[in-house]
């Protein structure tokens, strides 16, 4: 467990939890989301968190069986902020009301200054303008506080939008403070973790430091494998791991075919080159195509990169003796378990390609050091290690490869194809200085043949689809918005420069509705 000052997040499932945690590791504070049905009074205790911030959710508190806080959130003596739904839940278990939504409210709003309240604790420099601009999204809303509350801000639709007990710290709010749309939200949350005692002592450095020292401890004298896929993340991990423990550390390279135009012999030089750290490079690129040959069903293709992926990782990591453990890149985003309000399972919108059940299949044990941080924050951690820029700032690239990006039947000449496509759209992005703006962008080569005509001839060769998107988690995204000129630029290269393609196209599909990947 972490030795740092712990803040708690209890998730009661808004889609914008995780914003709360980015806000609060902006501000080097080190927090956990835990939904709220797994965490009890006794595990409170035992977590001693120096301050709860209770999340939104989708339920009403007015409803039979709607979620609670612990009790001991309010026993323990430690600040408590309560958000939208959180700030419900703290007023009906502290015996306020809540009345369910006559007056939903969604969006922008404006919250002004309750007539005689000082605005102190978290709300210590808000209104300077004379009213704080918010985002809400709410249905239900406080009607009668829980007694030591005051109202400090109200708006029209939420007379009891932002209250306080001064002498609990505990504060709520009916808004969002989390999201960009709430201009002030990060100075509450600020004024929050200075109010609890926070000093700030969440820093990459001294995350690497501890990180190295718990890698050193849990292995001890025995050895470690890791997959390596050439992102950002197993990288990191790999190079982390490596400085605590030295040759004690076997990377295994999968190149399974599908990969983009130089990457293998890219990762691999930076490996060997930089870092002296033990490599196999295994070239299976026969084995995958083979199985894939005639296979066009995305699933069915994911299935066998996934399978074949663990049986030849298997095969190269039977080969380093006294190997315990496994490193992965997982990262927090993957952990946190989501809430789920109707038990149920979550639906599978891809099945994703990792080394699941590996661990269990030949009896090792799991080096994650990665899980707590953020994407973002692995990248810093990446830097701090020295990590060359070129491969800190890549762009996600998915453990199936190319095989998502061609749509249909995947065969060496299409693969050859979209290797070079690829190449020049990305040429083309990094060329106009876009490349750190977009989050991933890459060409997929489409299953139909177009007729066009080039010089005096006809041509029937491929059509292409460009793909650039921005996101902040990969969960949502939104197509970038390239200038017609540089559309049209990139397209006259494409064509000219790739043999096999005749006609390009842009895909401007947000997600949602769309996935990033075409498969
Ligand atoms: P989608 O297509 O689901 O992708 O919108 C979201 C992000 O995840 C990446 N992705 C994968 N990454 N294994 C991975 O390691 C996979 O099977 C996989 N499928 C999608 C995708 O590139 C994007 O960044």
């Amino acid at each position: 467990m972490t030795q740092h000052q712990r803040l708690l997040i209890i998730d009661f499932g808004s889609q914008v939890t995780q914003l709360i945690a980015r806000r609060l590791r902006e501000l080097n504070v080190y927090c956990e989301i835990h939904p709220f049905n797994s965490v009890t009074d006794a595990s409170l205790r035992e977590m001693a968190p120096q301050a709860v911030i209770l999340s939104g959710g989708p339920a009403s508190v007015t409803q039979e069986d709607s979620p609670r806080a612990p009790k001991a959130v309010f026993e323990m003596g430690v600040p408590v902020f309560g958000i939208c739904y959180g700030q419900q839940v703290m007023m009906e278990q502290l015996g306020g009301q809540v009345e369910a939504g006559h007056h939903a409210e969604y969006g922008r709003a404006f919250i002004a200054p309750a007539p005689g309240h000082k605005q102190d604790g978290i709300f210590a420099g808000l209104f300077g303008t004379g009213r704080e601009e918010v985002w809400m999204s709410h249905g239900d809303r406080v009607t009668s506080l829980a007694p030591g509350f005051e109202v400090i801000g109200t708006s029209p639709n939420a007379p009891m939008a932002m209250i306080a007990d001064e002498t609990r710290h505990f504060y709520a709010v009916q808004f969002h403070p989390e999201v960009h749309h709430t201009p002030n939200g990060r100075t509450m949350l600020e004024n929050f973790i200075r109010l609890a005692g926070f000093t700030g002592d969440w820093t990459m450095a001294s995350y690497k430091d501890e990180a190295i020292r718990k890698i050193r401890e849990q292995v001890g004298d025995r050895k470690v494998i890791c997959g390596l896929s050439g992102g950002v993340d197993s990288s990191v991990a790999a190079v982390l791991i490596h400085e605590a423990i030295g040759d004690q550390l076997t990377c295994v390279f999968v190149d399974h075919g599908l990969l983009r135009l130089n990457e293998g012999d890219e990762v691999v030089k930076m490996f060997r080159d930089n870092y002296n750290i033990p490599l196999i490079a295994a070239d299976e690129a026969d084995l995958f195509l083979g199985k894939l040959e005639g296979v066009s069903d995305p699933e069915t293709k994911r299935k066998i990169i996934g399978g074949l992926f663990i049986d030849v990782f298997q095969k190269y990591a039977t080969q380093i003796e006294g190997a315990d453990f496994l490193a992965q890149g997982t990262l927090y985003p993957d952990v946190i378990e989501s809430v789920s309000f109707s038990g149920g399972p979550s639906v599978t919108i891809k099945s994703h390609h990792n080394v699941g059940g590996l661990p269990e299949k030949m009896g090792l044990k799991l080096v994650e050091p990665l899980r707590e941080l953020f994407k973002d924050e692995v990248r810093e951690l990446g830097r701090e290690l020295g990590l060359p820029e070129s491969f800190i700032g890549r762009h996600p690239f998915p453990g199936p490869g190319l095989a998502i990006r061609c749509p249909g039947e995947i065969t060496r000449e299409k693969l050859e194809i979209l290797r070079k496509a690829d190449a020049v759209f990305i040429d083309q992005i990094r060329k106009h200085g876009l490349y750190d703006d977009i989050w991933q962008a890459f060409v997929a080569i489409l299953p139909v043949r177009t007729v066009g005509v080039m010089g005096d001839g006809r041509t029937y060769d491929f059509a292409c689809a460009l793909r650039a998107v921005t996101s902040v988690d990969g969960m949502t995204a939104d197509y970038y918005p390239f200038t017609h000129d540089f559309l049209g630029e990139t397209a006259t290269r494409i064509i000219n420069e790739v043999k096999g393609i005749n006609r390009c196209t842009y895909d401007i599909t947000s997600k949602p509705p769309g996935t990033i990947e075409w498969e």
